[in-house]
């Protein structure tokens, strides 16, 4: 029988570059490619004391059950320090902040409707966007500045307000700017002015390297401002957890889409995460995690100085886990990257494919992830990636 399925699906496939980063998994290649944290780093025996004591004493750690409301509290403060006052009940709880903004986009988006990102902004937007078929209004970007916010409002003043308006303003994946604090404000201004939802998708906002954790945008404009966070990149993507913060009534309609979406946040990552983060462990562990990235990001940016210093340009981020490089524009990445998997066996993310709508195109452009591997690894990928580009000049 043919299989029958819905009419979006048919102009979905899995990319190539998938299947190729599949591929190349294995241990002669150094991927730069995947966003991944070091799992070096994860916090393992600490959350398996944790796991412990919520299995063997707490009541009930595997039943099915409303939001922990410790861990609640507990991210409540971790708002704060992005500049964000809320009471708990303005906190809803997710599998990671993918799913905080798939259930957002359910809340904000009708089937071809309209919504505005950049033009070069995260695939697992992009992949979330697809059911729904949406006209994608695109604004302009720049791996340093970030959102062009006078475009963005021009765009605005002349477009059907568009359901909502999607940003990473801290550690932009995949570019890498954290946005200043001036351009915060505007775009909270902007979000109130033509009044349309903003999303902020936040998961690299913790992971400040330069001492300069600028506060979230939505500690400038609470309405109308939806915030997600994420354990992920902080603590261990295995978890599956995240939040949202938003106005309770938005929480109210959160809980309907989560319950059709799957039942309840995992009960079990809940609590043990709670019980870490109640010991002073944590601050220990973002702590250590901040120098180690940190001396990562130095590692990888020392190095693609030493081999490209003048044939390439790349961001220094202060934020996240990527370094954007730009080429000659006569380079295309998707060609480079074709040609290191056979032989330099080096991978990373041409540009291209954080392109959304028509207008992104990012040919000669690849996104570096610097989180994942030892300073050795880096130093002998950036190596291989460099005689590859400069076999291409
Ligand atoms: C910008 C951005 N949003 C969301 C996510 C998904 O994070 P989570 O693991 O919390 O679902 C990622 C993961 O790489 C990301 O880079």
């Amino acid at each position: 029988m043919t299989q029958r399925l819905a009419a979006w699906t048919q102009h979905t496939q899995r990319s190539a570059l998938q299947d190729m980063l599949e591929i190349t998994s294995g241990p002669e290649y150094i991927s730069f490619g995947l966003g991944l944290p070091n799992a070096a780093c994860f916090p393992t025996e600490q959350l398996a004391l944790s796991a412990n004591e919520v299995l063997l004493r707490q009541s009930n750690p595997l039943q099915y059950a409303p939001s922990f409301e410790p861990l609640k509290r507990q991210i409540q403060e971790l708002m704060s320090r992005r500049g964000v006052t809320c009471s708990t009940s303005q906190i809803f709880l997710t599998a990671g902040a993918q799913q905080g903004i798939q259930l957002l986009a359910r809340l904000l988006l009708d089937p071809g409707g309209t919504v505005m990102t950049e033009e070069v902004t995260y695939t697992g937007f992009l992949q979330i966007l697809e059911p729904f078929q949406p006209r994608i209004l695109t604004v302009p970007t720049d791996p340093v500045t970030g959102i062009d916010v006078d475009r963005l409002e021009t765009i605005l003043q002349k477009e059907e307000r568009p359901a909502c308006l999607y940003v990473i303003p801290s550690g932009h994946n995949p570019l890498g700017y954290t946005l200043s604090r001036e351009k915060r404000q505007r775009l909270a201004r902007l979000a109130a002015e033509y009044e349309v939802p903003l999303i902020e998708d936040d998961p690299y906002g913790f992971l400040a390297y330069d001492d300069l954790e600028l506060p979230a945008v939505k500690s400038f404009q609470s309405d109308g401002v939806y915030y997600v966070g994420s354990f992920s990149k902080i603590l261990a993507p295995g978890l599956r957890l995240g939040w949202i913060v938003a106005d309770e009534a938005i929480i109210e309609k959160l809980s309907i889409v989560k319950e059709a979406a799957d039942i309840n946040t995992a009960t079990l990552t809940q609590r043990i995460a709670a019980d870490f983060l109640a010991k002073d462990a944590f601050e220990l562990h973002l702590r250590h995690l901040l120098l180690e990235y940190k001396s990562r990001r130095d590692c990888m940016l020392e190095h693609l100085s030493a081999q490209l210093d003048g044939i390439g340009a790349w961001t220094t981020p202060s934020n996240g886990m990527f370094i954007w490089v730009r080429l000659p524009a006569h380079l295309d990445a998707m060609t480079l990257f074709q040609e290191s998997i056979a032989t330099e066996k080096v991978t990373f993310f041409p540009g291209n494919v954080f392109a959304a709508g028509q207008n992104g195109n990012a040919s000669s452009s690849f996104r570096l992830n610097f989180s994942f591997n030892d300073p050795g690894k880096i130093e002998e990928g950036v190596a291989r990636l460099s005689r590859l580009v400069k076999r291409h000049l």
